[in-house]
This record gives structure tokens, sequence and C-alpha cells, in this order.
């Protein structure tokens, strides 16, 4: 191998986006694990989804004083697969902390450092009413609900791992204000450092039927054309025995997502 492949491996080995696969059947269950009856999840407390595979809860990065909301997937060397405040972690000052998220009066889902500092998760999706109620899904997504209508998803917000039913795309969600929504992937900046950086996996813009790794902003691969099994420079992603991917493009949106009948694997790429 050439210094120059090895040079390239290691570059690519910060960007750890991950495939999951698992052994059973993809299924939205209604089954919940919600916050405590106060309605405030807090620190030394866990959310499991009903098939114990997803666990919400604070952590620490190795070596940081940083403190995140996580889901961690308890298969795949207990891999984070999403963070919350990925760009706004909390700090602990005295070494302890005291961090919660609270369903508050207005049905949002509040994340607080138990002192001066909030985030509100879904600010870009309030809830319509106060009856709302959080649930951990077994599919690994983390849901607001408003009288049963999903007001949020953590699928919606994806870090750096894709998982089963999540999308990988573009969106024109709200064409009257004319943004487009992007559903792509951001590698951490680093094993300690969960916030979103140097690379970047989503759809070419300019050709939504390609995959495209930017690196700072900067397109830096492109996976050539889907051509219903898989790409012609990502040779990783494809379909074979029990997982499925497909693109599914229209006027509003496109993207890539992918299905799963098997047995539990997994890989990166
Ligand atoms: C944490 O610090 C120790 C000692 O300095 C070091 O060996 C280790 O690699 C660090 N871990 C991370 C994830 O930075
Ligand atoms: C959670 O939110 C509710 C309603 O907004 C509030 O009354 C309560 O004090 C909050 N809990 C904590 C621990 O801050
Ligand atoms: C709480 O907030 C105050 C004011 O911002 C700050 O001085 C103090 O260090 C904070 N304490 C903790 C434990 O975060
Ligand atoms: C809250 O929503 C649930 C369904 O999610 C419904 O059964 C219940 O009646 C609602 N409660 C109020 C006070 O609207
Ligand atoms: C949306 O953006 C496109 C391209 O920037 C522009 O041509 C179009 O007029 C915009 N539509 C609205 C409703 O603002
Ligand atoms: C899309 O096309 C523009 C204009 O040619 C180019 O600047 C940009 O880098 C292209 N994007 C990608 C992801 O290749
Ligand atoms: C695009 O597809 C989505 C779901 O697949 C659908 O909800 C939406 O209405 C479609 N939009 C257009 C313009 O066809």
């Amino acid at each position: 191998m050439t210094m120059n492949s090895l040079r390239r491996r290691k570059r690519i080995s910060h960007l750890v986006f991950l495939f999951f696969v698992w052994p059973v059947k993809v299924q939205l269950s209604l089954e919940r694990d919600t916050p405590s009856p106060s309605n405030v999840f807090s620190e030394s407390e866990y959310l499991v989804s009903p098939n114990k595979l997803f666990w919400s809860m604070f952590f620490n990065p190795e070596n940081s004083s940083n403190r995140y909301l996580g889901i961690q997937h308890m298969h795949t060397e207990m891999k984070i697969i999403w963070v919350a405040n990925r760009e706004n972690p909390f700090i602990d000052i005295d070494g302890y902390s005291h961090c919660f998220l609270n369903i508050t009066e207005d049905g949002s889902l509040v994340l607080s450092d138990g002192n001066a500092t909030s985030i509100t998760i879904n600010s870009e999706s309030p809830a319509p009413s106060s009856n709302t109620s959080a649930t951990r899904l077994n599919t690994g997504n983390f849901v607001l609900r408003a009288e049963e209508e999903v007001v949020w998803q953590s699928f919606d917000y994806p870090t750096d791992t894709i998982l089963p039913g999540m999308k990988l795309g573009l969106f024109d969600q709200n064409l009257k204000q004319n943004k487009t929504r992007k559903y792509f992937l951001t590698s951490w900046d680093g094993p300690g450092h969960p916030a979103s950086r140097i690379f970047t996996l989503g759809i070419d813009p300019n050709n939504t039927d390609q995959l495209v790794i930017w690196r700072r902003d900067i397109p830096y691969r492109h996976s050539g054309k889907w051509n219903g099994k898989t790409f012609s420079n990502f040779h990783n992603i494809k379909n074979y025995d029990g997982i499925q991917f497909s693109y599914i493009p229209n006027r509003s949106e496109s993207y890539f997502a992918y299905n799963v009948h098997t047995h539990y694997s997994s890989s990166w790429i």
C-alpha cells in the first residue's frame, strides 16, 4: 500500500458513517419509555427503547468536561449514534453535572444544565399544543408527539449515523419559505469532539442521484451515479442480501434510505 493511500485511509478514518442492520424486524413500536411522570429526564437516568438497543443518556466524551445528550447503540462498540447538542455542549464546572431534559409547559423538549443555560431541542418545530410526549422507538428514533402527531424527531436531524428508516437527502419542506432542508451526515471533529467540522456526506445538489463527501464544505469525493444497486465510486454502499437501498426523487425532495431484512451486522464506510 502506498503512502498516499495510507494517508487517505487515515483521513477517511475520521469519517465514521455507520450503517446498521439489526436482528429484529424494523418495526415502529408504540410502546414507550418516556421521561418519568414529572416529565424530567435527568442525569443518571436512561431512556431505553423497548428492544433495549438504543439508550439515551447524558455523557462526557473521554477527557472532556463537555456534557452532551446522546443516543447510544448498545451493539456496535456502544457507538453514540446521535447527539442532541453537538454544537452546544454544557460544561461541567465543578466536575459534577446537573443536566436534564424537560418537557415544558408549552410542550417543548428543553435541555438544561440546571443553572442558567437551556436549549430548546425542537425550536424549529414548536409543538402546537402542550399535550406532548417523548418516546424512544425501537428504530432508534426519538420522537416528540402532540396528540399523536409527530412534531419533531431525531431522525430529521442526523448526526454521523444513518439507521434503517432514516433519510439522507434534500427536502423542500416549506416551499413558501423556499428553504431546502438537508438531512446530511457530518463526522465528529475527533474522538472527544462531537461538534461537526470536517466531513459531510449528503446528496449532490447538482445531481441528486449521487452522493458527495464534502471536506470543510469543499466537494471531496463524488459517489458517481446510483445504478439501482451501487455507486460507481462508493462500492461499500450497495444492495446485498437483506439490505435494500433506495433512491426516492421527486420535485420537492430527493433522498436515499435503506431497509434491512436480515440478521445483525454492521459496517463503516
Ligand atoms: C485521554 O487522555 C489520555 C491521557 O492523556 C490519552 O492517552 C487518551 O488517548 C485520551 N483519549 C482521547 C479519546 O483523547
Ligand atoms: C420543567 O418544566 C416545567 C414546565 O415548564 C417547569 O415547571 C419545571 O420547573 C421544569 N423542571 C425543572 C427541573 O426545571
Ligand atoms: C451557574 O451560572 C452562573 C452564572 O452564569 C455561573 O457563574 C456559575 O458558575 C454556574 N454554575 C454552574 C455549576 O454551572
Ligand atoms: C392528550 O393526547 C392524548 C393522545 O396522545 C389524548 O388521549 C388525550 O385526551 C389528550 N389530553 C388532552 C388534555 O388533550
Ligand atoms: C426560490 O428560490 C429559487 C432559486 O433561488 C427562486 O428562483 C424562486 O423564485 C424562489 N421562490 C420563492 C417563492 O421565493
Ligand atoms: C455543483 O456545481 C457548482 C457549479 O459548477 C460547483 O461549484 C459545485 O462544487 C458543485 N457541487 C458539487 C457537490 O459537486
Ligand atoms: C414527493 O414524495 C413525498 C413522499 O415520498 C410526498 O409526500 C410528496 O408529496 C411528493 N412531492 C411531489 C411534488 O411529488
